[in-house]
C-alpha cells in the first residue's frame, strides 16, 4: 500500500541574530493509513516542529526544507498557503498540548465545532451541523447529561480534560486520513488519558485514520502504538515496533527507558542520560 506519510530528509532551521537553529535535521520517517505511530524523545528534540512542518505551520524566520514530503501522493514542500488550508482540518488535523491555544477564546465550544462542519460543508445546514456537533461531543465520552452545558461553553470554562476532549471532537469530527497529536494526554489524569486513547484507537480502527502520536511517555506510547520513532536533537535514533521498545539497543533509548520513574518508587538518585555527542552527527 502507498504510505499515506513520507517525511525524507526533513530539515526545520529557524534564523536567529546569532545564526540558523536545526531544530529538525535530516529526519526520515513514514506513516501508513491504520497505523499508530509514536514519535518520542526528550523535550526539544524537534517532535512538535515535526508536526508543524507536516501542517505547513512553520512561519519565517523557521524555514522548511525536504527531499520529499508527501502526503496521499502529494508533495507538500512547495504548497501555496491557500491550499494547505483546504488540507488543515479536514485532511490532515492535528490536537495540540494545550486546547486553550487551539480554540478560539472568544467563541462558544459547540458554535466552534458547527462552524468547522459547516467549513468543510458549506451546503449543511444550522440544525444539521448542531446535530453532529453533538454527536461529536457524545463520540468523546462526554455524558449526555454534560453535553447542553459543555456545547454553550466558553472554552475557560471548560477542564483540562473537557477541553482535551473538545479539541478531539472538533479534529476528527472531520475524518481527517492524518492525525498529529502532539502530547494529547500529557495534562490529564490518568483514567481521562485512558478515555482518550481509546477514542483514538477507535478512530484509527474504524476509518483506518493514521496516527502520528507525540509523546514523551515511553511506556505509553509502547502500549499503545504499532511502531515508536525515537528523535534525537532532531533525527530519528531508533525505530522499532512498539512491542521491541523496551528492548531497544540504542544507547539514547536505553537512556529514555531507564530514566523512566519506577513504578515500585524509591529506588534514590535518577540517572542521569549520558549522551553522546557523535549521536547528533551519524545515526546508528
Ligand atoms: N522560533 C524558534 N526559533 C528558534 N528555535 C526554535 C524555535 N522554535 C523551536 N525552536 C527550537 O527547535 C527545537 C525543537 O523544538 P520542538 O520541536 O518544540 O521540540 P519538542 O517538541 O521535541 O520538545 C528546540 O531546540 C527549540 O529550541
Ligand atoms: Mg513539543
Amino acid at each position: 500500500m502507498a504510505d499515506l506519510l513520507v517525511l525524507d530528509d526533513l530539515h526545520v532551521t529557524f534564523h536567529s541574530d546569532t545564526g540558523p537553529v536545526e531544530a529538525v535535521r535530516g529526519l526520515s520517517l513514514a506513516v501508513q493509513r491504520g497505523e499508530r505511530v509514536g514519535i518520542v524523545g526528550e523535550s526539544g528534540s524537534g517532535k512538535s516542529m515535526t508536526g508543524r512542518a507536516i501542517l505547513g505551520l512553520i512561519r519565517p524566520p523557521g524555514e522548511v526544507r525536504a527531499h520529499r514530503l508527501a502526503f496521499d501522493g502529494q508533495d507538500l514542500s512547495h504548497l501555496p498557503e491557500r491550499r494547505f488550508r483546504r488540507l488543515r482540518g479536514r485532511r490532515i488535523a492535528m490536537i495540540l498540548q494545550d486546547p486553550k491555544y487551539s480554540l478560539n477564546p472568544v467563541m462558544r465550544v459547540g458554535r466552534q465545532i458547527v462552524e468547522a462542519f459547516r467549513t468543510a460543508d458549506p451546503a449543511l445546514s444550522r440544525r444539521a451541523a448542531r446535530d453532529r456537533a453533538l454527536a461529536a461531543l457524545a463520540a468523546v465520552q462526554i455524558p449526555e447529561a454534560d453535553l447542553g452545558r459543555v456545547y454553550d461553553a466558553w472554552p475557560h470554562e471548560l477542564s483540562g480534560g473537557m477541553g482535551q476532549r473538545v479539541m478531539i471532537a472538533m479534529m476528527v469530527a472531520l475524518g481527517p486520513d492524518l492525525l498529529i497529536a502532539d502530547e494529547p494526554t500529557s495534562a490529564l489524569d490518568v483514567t481521562v488519558q485512558m478515555q482518550v486513547l481509546a477514542i483514538l484507537d477507535d478512530l484509527v480502527r474504524a476509518s483506518g485514520m493514521g496516527l502520528m502520536f507525540i509523546s514523551h511517555d515511553l511506556n505509553l506510547v509502547a502500549g499503545f502504538c504499532d511502531r515508536v520513532v525515537v528523535m534525537y536533537a532532531g533525527r530519528v535514533m531508533e525505530e522499532c515496533r512498539a512491542a521491541d521498545l523496551h528492548a531497544a539497543r540504542h544507547p539514547y533509548t536505553r537512556g529514555l527507558l531507564a530514566a523512566l520513574p519506577s513504578i515500585e518508587g524509591d529506588r534514590g538518585d535518577l540517572p542521569v542520560l549520558q549522551r553522546d555527542p557523535a549521536w547528533r552527527e551519524a545515526p546508528p
